[in-house]
């Protein structure tokens, strides 16, 4: 059974300097820089009839491409935290984006997306780290500045089945047209 997401790929120069902020924060799991991506919508473990009539649906999605900018660097989980992201300004095309495909995942039956969608990378997932520690990494690697990208398509993704995490595999992409 296939897990699977969409999601924004990322390119490598900006994988490259995203890759810069690895480091200097105990119980962090730093993700590999070629599994950086920005999540759309999950989806999650799936039989592969859904997930053929969801490669398909996905191709009636008509967008423009944009641009993308960070907007710093953040975590999740507050007093428990939980990850290290690199945030992304969540502009109108992107959520509009955002909103269509999880308007269309839920025609197909699945359920609505359980949180709201804050547009960001995932840097690092956390296990032992305190907030505190945490809060010196942002304050010592924070404010960086890393160039705008063009994103010119989406892609489903799968992880490994079940499980979960990197490598993904582009199972399809769907380009932004202008
Ligand atoms: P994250 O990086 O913000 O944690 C592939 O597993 C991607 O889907 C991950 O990047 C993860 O986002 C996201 N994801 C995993 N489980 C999810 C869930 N239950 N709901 C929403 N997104 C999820």
């Amino acid at each position: 059974m296939p897990r699977l997401f969409t999601a924004l790929e990322i390119p490598a120069e900006i994988g490259q300097s995203l890759s810069m902020l690895r480091g200097g924060l105990p119980g962090a799991r730093w993700i590999d820089p070629e599994n950086y991506h920005l999540t759309l919508r999950f989806i999650g473990d799936i039989d592969d009839v859904l997930a053929h009539e969801i490669a398909l649906l996905l191709d009636k999605v008509k967008r423009k491409p944009f641009d993308l900018r960070f907007d710093g660097l953040s975590a999740f989980g507050g007093r428990r935290p939980r990850a290290v992201i690199a945030a992304v300004q969540p502009i109108t095309p992107l959520i509009e984006l955002q909103a269509e495909l999880d308007r269309l995942l839920r025609r197909v039956g699945l359920e609505p997306e359980g949180r709201k969608f804050t547009p960001h990378v995932t840097l690092a997932r956390l296990r032992d780290s305190s907030s505190l520690q945490v809060a010196d990494y942002l304050s010592a690697r924070g404010p960086f500045r890393i160039e705008p990208f063009a994103v010119s398509r989406f892609v489903l993704f799968s992880s490994r089945a079940s499980v979960g995490g990197g490598p993904y595999v582009v199972e399809a992409a769907y380009p932004l047209a202008a």
